[in-house]
């Protein structure tokens, strides 16, 4: 059985992982309105990815005789400057994600929860590879510099993007 307070943080980091479901779907508006289908694709299967964090935390919670609480989604920005801003702005979603699944980390260690340590370290592993993939598009489009043909490049190879979903 979890804890009220880790049961409240589970419940606050679930409207997270929805919000940035909603924030990443409003990217791919942007993109698909700018003729970037490969852009819009990432950002769409992007989207999958945070409904299964959200899921995957909704189950524990349940598994471990809590209340999944759902609350009010905020609205995502809808206007983007660029591309590169773009991914800019999720890069640093990604580490603000990465920060509050550290903190609900440090509530576990404080209550000595070891299932809900073992629970988290995938969120942990996860996190790593959710900010290098970001980031990773950030260094790509800095190098491009604004040329059009690097762009649609991108974009071609951001298309064959799939979602697999984990297996753990
Ligand atoms: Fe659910 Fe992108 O972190």
């Amino acid at each position: 059985m979890i804890t009220k307070n880790l049961q409240d943080a589970f419940n606050e980091q679930i409207n997270k992982e929805l919000y940035s479901e909603y924030l990443y779907l409003s990217m791919a508006t942007w993109f698909d309105a700018e003729n970037l289908p490969g852009f819009a694709s990432f950002f769409k299967i992007q989207v999958q990815e945070e409904r299964f964090h959200a899921m995957k935390i909704y189950d524990f919670v349940n598994e471990r005789g809590g209340r999944v609480i759902l609350e009010k989604i905020n609205k995502p920005q809808i206007n983007f400057k660029s591309a590169l801003a773009i991914f800019e702005m999720a890069y640093k979603h990604e580490q603000f994600i990465s920060k509050s699944i550290n903190e609900l980390m440090d509530v576990s260690i404080e209550e000595n929860d070891h299932a809900t340590k073992s629970f988290l370290n995938w969120f942990i592993d996860e996190q790593v590879e959710e900010e290098a993939s970001m980031d990773a598009i950030v260094g790509k489009l800095k190098m491009l510099g604004g040329n059009g043909h690097g762009l649609l490049m991108i974009d071609n190879e951001l298309g064959t993007r799939v979602f697999t979903p984990p297996t753990n």
